[in-house]
């Protein structure tokens, strides 16, 4: 009963470009949105949809299911399909590119469901020195490629030798086998503290985008070296550039890349890692091959390993250039220049309070409080110690560091290689007739760098590098 112009699919498919108008479908329905491709929150990647239907890129950025994006698109609104180019575009519509995602943990937080973003919830985080790789915090821009091991091959360009292709085998049977333990943090953990000053872009992680596993692999280096890395290549080549094998619409790979020294050096333990603790790598952590470069930001750490580039240059992937990088509190969207900041790799300082929890109580009859926690720092720089308050700061006690399951306390790590994070615990007396903690830990590592006690002045329109002192409040019970 619509009183709608009813078009067909050919008619819409002629207007697919700025030029001619840009039309899409969606449900059936036919809007014309060139007035709002220069407004879209995601770029010209919209033109991708142009002349066609809406519901696979959607299902491919579920970030659109929601009402104010459903009323945005109702605005455009023109007219309808007739029902013959609606069956046409059946089977496109219904495509779903997360079908092959891997069943995970309930007890995961959800972050983003498509792509699979999640954290374990803190209160078990520290459970364990080493993460159980169901909980281990999970973050995936695109959809899990499901890679055949027999197929499987990790190209490697830029040596002398000319173009390299390595199966899985020649990758475990040719080279020394090598396990590291190490904590990966997303550049993103604990985001939704600066959310609480001001608005940031990304997703909202709390205190557990960082775990710790570990991984076993072929050095980086090995590889290298064995195909003919020297110093010839040295002299002209400053990067290691990575692609991963999951592929966004257009088909650009996930990529990032790191310094050639962090890769060749023998103090460096970049590994291509085909096992996280003691098994093959789970589908959401790289199943094959992925990169573990320790002491660095996790988005370096690329999965699903398909392919390194020795390069005189960074990789040209957007989360290289565009996205995981820091700016000044006063940069906003308007002012934003990616260009003008390098790239995060070493991570800074890092601590935070695992239990007890935000609004939970104790009792006072117990005397004491326990305080538990994690901290870590980029780079292979050793946590040397971490400080914990109950009444805001005003006076602090220094926790017990662990750094291994209970009895099973390892050595420290040899100097500039502590790639693993510390777990503390300390026990506080309770003060007199206090009615509300506030529980604040910072830590210290062997340079001496220590966090920032608030989390405003540190705040960027990203909301990376959120390292303040971590803040938890309780109540006592009489
Ligand atoms: C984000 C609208 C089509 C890719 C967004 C957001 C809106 C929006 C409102 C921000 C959502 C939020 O953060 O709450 C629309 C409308 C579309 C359309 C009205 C069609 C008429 C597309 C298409 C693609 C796409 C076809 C991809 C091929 C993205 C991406 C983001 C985004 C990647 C996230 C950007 C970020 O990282 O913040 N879109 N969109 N959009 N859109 Fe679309
Ligand atoms: N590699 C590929 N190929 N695709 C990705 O989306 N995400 C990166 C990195 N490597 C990503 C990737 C980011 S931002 C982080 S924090 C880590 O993987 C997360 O690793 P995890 O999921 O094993 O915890």
């Amino acid at each position: 009963t619509s009183a709608l112009p009813v078009y067909t699919l050919e008619e819409v498919t002629k207007h697919c470009s700025l030029d001619n108008g840009v039309w899409v479908t969606y449900k059936g329905e036919v809007y014309d949105i060139t007035a709002f491709v220069a407004m879209h929150p995601g770029g010209d990647k919209i033109l991708l949809a142009a002349g066609g239907s809406l519901e696979p890129y959607w299902a491919l950025y579920a970030v659109h299911e929601q009402d104010h994006v459903f009323e945005i698109l109702s605005e455009y609104k023109i007219g309808v399909l007739n029902t013959e180019s609606i069956k046409k575009q059946e089977s496109v519509n219904t495509l779903d590119p997360y079908s092959a995602e891997p069943t995970r943990h309930p007890a995961l937080r959800i972050n983003s469901l498509k792509p699979f973003n999640a954290e374990p919830p803190s209160s078990i985080l520290s459970d364990n020195y080493i993460t159980p790789s169901v909980i281990f915090f999970k973050r995936n821009h695109l959809p899990v490629p499901r890679v055949d091991p027999e197929t499987y091959r990790l190209e490697i360009e830029g040596l002398p030798g000319g173009v390299v292709s390595l199966t899985l085998n020649e990758l475990k049977s040719c080279f020394p086998k090598h396990t590291i333990t190490a904590t990966l943090q997303c550049a993103g953990n604990r985001r939704s503290e600066m959310n609480t000053v001001k608005q940031v872009k990304g997703l909202n992680w709390g205190i557990a985008a960082i775990s710790n596993a570990t991984w076993s692999g072929a050095l980086l280096r090995d590889v290298l070296l064995h195909y003919g890395f020297g110093p010839e290549v040295a002299a002209k080549a400053q990067h290691v550039q990575f692609e991963g094998l999951d592929k966004d619409v257009t088909g650009t790979a996930y990529g990032a890349s790191i310094p050639l020294n962090k890769a060749v050096s023998e103090d460096g333990d970049v590994l291509l890692a085909y096992e996280m603790n003691g098994e093959d790598l789970p589908p959401d952590h790289g199943y094959p091959v992925r990169v573990v470069v320790p002491g660095i930001v996790g988005a370096r750490n690329v999965k699903w390993l398909g392919k390194i580039v020795v390069s005189e240059e960074e990789s040209k992937s957007h989360w290289q250039q565009n996205d995981y990088k820091g700016f000044s509190p006063g940069t906003d969207w308007d002012t934003v220049d990616f260009k003008s900041a390098p790239a995060i790799q070493e991570l800074p300082i890092q601590s935070a309070i695992t239990h007890p929890a935000e609004g939970t109580s104790v009792d006072a009859s117990d005397g004491e409080v326990t305080v538990k926690g994690y901290a870590w720092s980029g780079g292979g720089r050793e946590v040397v110690r971490v400080d914990v308050s109950i009444d805001g700061g005003k006076t602090w006690h220094v926790a017990k560091l662990r750094t291994g399951d209970k009895g099973q306390q390892a050595p420290p790590p040899p100097p500039g290689k502590a790639w693993a994070w510390t777990l503390w615990e300390i026990d506080v007396p309770l003060p007199h007739r206090a009615q509300e903690l506030e529980i604040v830990c910072k830590a210290v590592d062997s340079s001496y760098n220590m966090q920032p006690d608030t989390v405003a002045p540190i705040w960027n329109l990203r909301g990376v590098l959120s390292n303040a002192w971590h803040r938890v409040k309780v109540k006592v019970n009489e």
